[in-house]
């Protein structure tokens, strides 16, 4: 039996998101069923609809969510109907080359639903393959990440994008240790959410760089010693200022631009670590003289997901969480309504908040 479910999708390319009903077939062998209860407006969901990820719309947006698996197919054992759950797009697969070499993290053959979800008979591609702002999406089970119910949704939901990408991509992919000193440029979710994971680190110095001043006085509640306003001033100049003329150790970018990259690469120290998070459009080109590349020694890095192992990692954010060290509250900005998510992608890209978060 399908389920006729409120959702909501992206059409076409730049096209206001409709909010319709689709079906979404019962789970078969190896799914799930989620009732979702939460999920947050990342700024990947307006790149789907920007169509700056690729071309197979319609989308089925939304994918940073929590719910309670109400059902389960055939096979499935780790996730039962009732349980809470944060969705991940991660279910490693175990067989590929990396996960077979004991890096699952990196798994290249991640599981999704195998069914279709659709829209008047036409099949709908789910952002990550999730698609979470609806009021019930299906997944492959082991994107179904059992958590601690006693979390509020809307605050546990964050974990299974932002939050992750940007505490991991401080914490797994730059490996941020006690005493260093972190630039982050981009201050939105995932920003700040790598700023919270540097703090968690012991790094000693955490420079903010955003072109809001709101944003950086908010980066300062995750973390942040320092602000710089990239509009005002020169960052590379300031964040070397700041560092006894050196740069950082670990230069974070998370914005998704050339400029903000090269400012990352510039800003670094001596074999220090760039890590790309912010995520570019097909078009974009970055040009760096190789003997910088070379002479600076370090590494630069792209971070997926923070380098997430969903099953080792939500748990365990959600016990920070619950200890008072983890500020995740601080993301959520307001909750919305199902209804309300081109007006929270406007709200995004006039800076006004870090997450809106749709409640059902
Ligand atoms: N790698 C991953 O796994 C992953 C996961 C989630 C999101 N993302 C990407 O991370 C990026 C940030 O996502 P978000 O949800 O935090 O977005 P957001 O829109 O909330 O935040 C972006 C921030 O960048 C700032 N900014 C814009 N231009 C700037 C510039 N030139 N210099 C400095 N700051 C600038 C904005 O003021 C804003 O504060 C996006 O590209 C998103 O697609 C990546
Ligand atoms: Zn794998
Ligand atoms: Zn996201």
């Amino acid at each position: 039996m399908a389920h006729k479910v409120k959702a909501v999708i992206a059409r076409s390319k730049g096209a206001p998101v409709e909010l319709v009903e689709i079906d979404v077939p019962d789970p078969g062998p190896g799914e799930a069923l989620i009732d979702i209860k939460a999920c947050g407006v990342c700024h990947t969901d307006l790149h789907y609809r920007e169509g700056a990820i690729n071309d197979e719309f319609p989308f089925l947006l939304g994918h940073e969510a929590s719910g309670i698996v109400e059902a389960v197919g055939e096979g499935v054992t780790d996730v039962a109907p009732g349980d809470f759950v944060i969705l991940n797009w991660r279910a490693v697969c175990g067989e590929c080359r990396s996960c077979k070499r004991g890096k699952p993290q990196i798994c290249f053959n991640t599981h999704n639903a195998t069914q279709k979800m659709t829209l008047d008979g036409v099949e709908l591609s789910p952002a990550l393959g999730i698609g979470a702002f609806a009021e019930k999406t299906l997944v492959h089970a082991g994107q179904a990440t059992k958590v601690d119910p006693s979390v509020r949704p809307e605050v546990a939901g964050l974990i299974g994008c932002g939050v992750m990408a940007g505490l991991g991509a401080a914490l797994n992919t730059g490996n941020v240790g006690r005493g260093d000193s972190v630039a982050v440029f981009g201050c939105g979710g995932v920003g700040d959410a790598a700023i919270e994971g540097a703090r968690i680190a012991g790094a000693s110095t955490i420079i903010a760089v955003d072109v809001d001043d709101t944003k950086l006085e908010w980066a300062k509640n995750f973390g942040a010693t320092h602000t710089v306003n990239s509009t005002r001033e020169d960052p590379i100049e300031a964040i070397r200022a700041l560092t006894d003329g050196n740069g950082v150790d670990v230069a974070i970018e998370a914005v998704g631009l050339p400029v903000t990259y090269e400012q990352a690469f510039y800003a670094r120290d001596l074999a220090g670590t760039v890590v790309l998070v912010g995520v570019p459009n097909p078009e974009m080109k970055i040009e760096l003289p190789l003997i910088e590349v070379f002479g600076r020694g370090g590494s630069l890095k792209s971070s997926w997901y923070g380098d997430c192992l969903p099953s080792r990692d939500f748990p365990m954010l959600i016990d920070l969480y619950q200890q008072g060290r983890l500020n995740l509250d601080g993301f959520v900005s307001e909750t919305i309504g199902i209804d309300a998510v081109e007006e929270a992608f406007h709200k995004m890209e006039r800076g006004e908040v870090l997450r809106s978060v749709v409640v059902l």
